[in-house]
C-alpha cells in the first residue's frame, strides 16, 4: 500500500498498523488533522491514494465535518504541494463576481474594471484549486467551469483569448450532487466530469473516537495555559450529537476556555445544548429522543393535546382519554392553578387558555 508522504507529521503518532500518520498534515501553524476513527483513518489512506492522481475529486459531507481540511492534506501530500492552494467558496458570491474571480477579467471588461486582472484559477496554476460549496454554483458558470476542465482552458470575462491553465480541482459540498442533477439545478456533464474520485466526511457522531482527541487539539490551540478538561466535560463532549460537527465543536471549545477563564473546563462552561447535566438538572438526551419529563407533566401534555384535538369539548375529550367527565374537570382545574402559579413570570400555556367547554 502507498504510505502517505508526511508533512510536518511527527513520527510517534504513525499507527502501527497501517503506516499512517494519526495527525496527517499540519494545517497552518499549529493545527494538525486529527483522525483517531477508522473510518477517518480509512478516509485518510483513500485521500493519499488519490493525493497523486491530477484527477478531480469531490468530497462530500456534512457541513463543519472538515471538507477543507481534507482538501488542504490532499493538496499538501500531492506533487503541486510546492504550489498554491486556493480555496473558492462558491456560496459566497454573486454570480458575475465569482466569475471575474475565478476567471479574471480583461480591462474594461465591465465598469470599474480598469485593470486587467488575473482569477483565481490562475493563481492556483500548478496548484490545487478547491472550490467549496460547488453544488451552489451558477448553471451558466457551471458550463464555464466544464470548458476549463475539459481543455485546460479558460478566458478571462470581457476577452476573446483563451490560454492554458494547469490547475488540479478538488471541489466539495454538503448537497447530494446526485438530486441537483435531477432537478436539473446541477449539470448532469460537469457531475461525471467532477466525480472522478470522491472522498465522503463522515459526521463527528458517527465517529466519537476522534471527539476526545479533536477537543483536545481545538483546545491547544486555543493557546490557553492551564486550560484542560474535566473528566465530566469530556464525557458530555462525548455524548453530544455534534449537528454542526467539528466547527461546532470547535466553537463549543472557545466557549469553554472563555468561561473557564484558564482553569479546568467544566460541565457548566459548555453550551445548554450540550444538556450538560448540572446539580437539579435533568440528564441529557440525544438529539431526536423524546423529552425527559415528570410522569405528571407526561399525562398534562397529553390530556391537554387530546382536549385541543377534541375543539375543547371536555365530553370528547373525557371519553378519548378512557376517564369520567369530573375526573378530567377535576385535572384542568390543577392545571389551571399550577399555570397560574407559573404565569407570576410567565404566559400560560396555550391549550390551557383557549376556552374548553364542558359540553
Ligand atoms: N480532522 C480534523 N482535525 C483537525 N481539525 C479539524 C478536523 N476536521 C475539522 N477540523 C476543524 O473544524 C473546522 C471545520 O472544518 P472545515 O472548514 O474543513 O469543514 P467543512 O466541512 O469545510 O465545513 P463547511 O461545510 O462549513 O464549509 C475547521 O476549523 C477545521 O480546522
Ligand atoms: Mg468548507
Amino acid at each position: 500500500m502507498k504510505t502517505l508522504p508526511q508533512v510536518n507529521a511527527h513520527p510517534e503518532d504513525h499507527c502501527e498498523v497501517c503506516g499512517l500518520s494519526k495527525v496527517v498534515v499540519t494545517i497552518g501553524r499549529s493545527m494538525r488533522v486529527v483522525a483517531a476513527s477508522p473510518v477517518m483513518q480509512r478516509l485518510l489512506k483513500r485521500a493519499a491514494l488519490f493525493a497523486d492522481a491530477d484527477a478531480p475529486v469531490v468530497i462530500f459531507g456534512e457541513s463543519g465535518t472538515g471538507k477543507e481540511v481534507i482538501a488542504r492534506a490532499l493538496h499538501a501530500n500531492s506533487p503541486r504541494r510546492a504550489a498554491a492552494f486556493v480555496a473558492v467558496n462558491v456560496a459566497a458570491l454573486p454570480a458575475d463576481l465569482l466569475e471575474s474571480e475565478l476567471f479574471g477579467h480583461a480591462r474594461g471588461a465591465f465598469t470599474g474594471a480598469t485593470d486587467e486582472k488575473r482569477g483565481l484559477m490562475e493563481a492556483a496554476g500548478g496548484g490545487t484549486l478547491f472550490l467549496d460549496e460547488i453544488g451552489e454554483m451558477p448553471l451558466p458558470l457551471q458550463a464555464k467551469l466544464l470548458r476549463a476542465l475539459q481543455d485546460g482552458e479558460i478566458r478571462r470575462v470581457g476577452d476573446t483569448r483563451a490560454f492554458a491553465v494547469d490547475v488540479r480541482f478538488v471541489c466539495a459540498t454538503h448537497r447530494d450532487l446526485g438530486d441537483l442533477v435531477a432537478r436539473g439545478q446541477f449539470r448532469e456533464d460537469l457531475y461525471y466530469r467532477l466525480k472522478v474520485l470522491t472522498l465522503t466526511v463522515p459526521p463527528l457522531r458517527e465517529r466519537r473516537e476522534d471527539i476526545a482527541p479533536l477537543a483536545e487539539t481545538l483546545l491547544a490551540a486555543e493557546k490557553q495555559q492551564g486550560a484542560r478538561f474535566s473528566a465530566a466535560a469530556l464525557q458530555s463532549l462525548a455524548s453530544y450529537d455534534w449537528p454542526g460537527n467539528v466547527r461546532e465543536l470547535s466553537n463549543v471549545i472557545k466557549h469553554g476556555v472563555a468561561l473557564a477563564r484558564g482553569g479546568e473546563i467544566r460541565p457548566e462552561h459548555l453550551p445548554d445544548e450540550l444538556g450538560a447535566k448540572r446539580p437539579g438538572q435533568t440528564p441529557s438526551r440525544p438529539r431526536g429522543a423524546p423529552e425527559l419529563k415528570t410522569l405528571a407533566a407526561a399525562e398534562r401534555d397529553h390530556v391537554l393535546a387530546v382536549l385541543e384535538a377534541c375543539g375543547g369539548s371536555q365530553v370528547d375529550a373525557a371519553r378519548v382519554l378512557g376517564i369520567g367527565r369530573n375526573t378530567l374537570w377535576r385535572k384542568l382545574g390543577a392545571y389551571r392553578l399550577d399555570a397560574s402559579a407559573a404565569t407570576l413570570g410567565g404566559a400560560p400555556g396555550s391549550a390551557l387558555s383557549a376556552r374548553t367547554r364542558r359540553g
